[in-house]
């Protein structure tokens, strides 16, 4: 077994609260337990990609101040773009294998720890194969979307954030007697969606995952109205589609993204006979960001020393997970096996929901 001196960590994929909470955590465990020297590579794969190599010695002097509280990622991210058909400024297209094991050797890592989502760990997992460093992932995203892991970094956050969002959201509600729509991110999961509608008491939720009907939404509306409610609450996901299957997404320079669906149902509702006077809240990245509630910041530092753990152990293309209240790893192969992990239309939450009364599709 190669004995591990010097570890890189980098954060890959779409940022949220957290992160640095993890990284804290690696640099506490390497340093003090083991006595690794720890790189911090920025802007995820870029930083040992292109030269110059963008990267950072960290020690536990840089954690004296106020990290476990600061949303973002003092590391940088990327969410775009294919190490393995990278798109040059120039037009053309190159697989930066190369020169990712280039970066790796001059840095002289031994590992490599990725704090990202299934689909990041994938690809540096490859990465890594190629340049011989070992690879241990930590999970985090809003979407809470990675396999296996009961709970992904970043997602209790950004539920606090919705559920905030909807409290709000509420009292004008009632106060104008209007349906609200609030449309939150997710991608193709509902799990954000789903855990908001139950805890901020809505009314309707649409998710990817259930297949629903525009009657249906106008229907339940109508019982409110004749049950004597003035006002209603829908939480929809940005991954729901049109009920003819069409994606609702702004296509911009740098690629195409869910954005739009609340718009679009409210327009809907705007035109039906009775004063529903909708109106929508697309929360947007505010999702993102923020101060890490404590339920994240609890598994940040646990997966964050156990990512370190496992690597001592010798193991490399694992992923860390929080499972039953306690932390495990389970091999990259496992993962990619599972696949994404959405939200199942028969689990525990979705029958709640119904059992709430909320609709939330057929
Ligand atoms: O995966 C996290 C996420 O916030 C999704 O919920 C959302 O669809 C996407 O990232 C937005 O990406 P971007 O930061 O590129 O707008």
């Amino acid at each position: 077994m190669t004995e591990i001196k010097r570890v890189g960590v980098l954060t890959s994929g779409g940022d949220c609260a957290g992160l640095n909470s993890v990284i804290r955590a690696v640099i506490h465990r390497a340093i003090w337990t083991y006595k690794w020297e720890v790189y911090g590579i920025m802007d995820s794969t870029e930083g040992l990609c292109f030269r110059p190599l963008r990267f950072k010695k960290l020690g536990i002097s840089d954690f004296y101040g106020p990290y476990e509280r600061i949303g973002g990622t003092m590391l940088g991210t990327i969410n775009r773009g294919n190490p393995f058909a990278y798109k040059m400024p120039d037009g053309s297209v190159k697989d930066l294998t190369g020169d990712f094991k280039e970066g790796c050797e001059e840095l002289g890592l031994d590992a490599l720890i990725v704090i990202g989502g299934d689909g990041s760990m994938a690809i540096v997992s490859k990465l890594c194969a190629g340049a011989g460093v070992k690879m241990v992932g930590i999970p985090k995203t809003i979407d809470n979307d990675t396999p296996i892991t009961d709970h992904s970094v970043g997602f209790a956050t950004a539920r606090e954030i919705c559920v905030e969002a909807l409290d709000r959201i509420q009292t004008t509600a009632a106060s104008h007697h209007r349906v609200m729509i609030l449309e939150v991110m997710g991608r193709d999961a509902g799990h954000l969606a789903l855990h908001t509608a139950i805890a901020g008491g809505a009314d309707i939720c649409l998710i990817p995952e259930v297949p629903y009907t525009y009657e249906g939404v106008v229907n339940k509306l109508r019982r409110m109205r004749e049950q004597g409610a003035d006002h209603a609450l829908i939480v929809v996901s940005e991954g729901v589609k049109t009920e003819d299957g069409q994606a609702v997404t702004v296509k911009t320079k740098d690629g195409e993204r869910y954005s739009g669906f609340g718009t679009y149902l409210c327009n809907r509702l705007a035109e039906e006979p009775e004063n529903f006077s909708p109106r929508v809240t697309l929360l947007g990245h505010v999702q993102r960001g923020g101060i890490p509630v404590a339920g994240d910041r609890i598994v940040a530092n646990a997966l964050g020393v156990h990512a370190c753990d496992v690597l001592a152990e010798g193991k490399t293309d694992h992923m860390v997970v929080w499972k039953n209240n306690d932390v495990d790893a389970v091999p990259l192969t496992e993962v990619a096996k599972v696949g994404t992990q959405n939200v199942k239309p028969d689990c525990s939450l979705v029958k709640t929901a119904r059992g709430l009364g909320i609709y939330i599709g057929e």
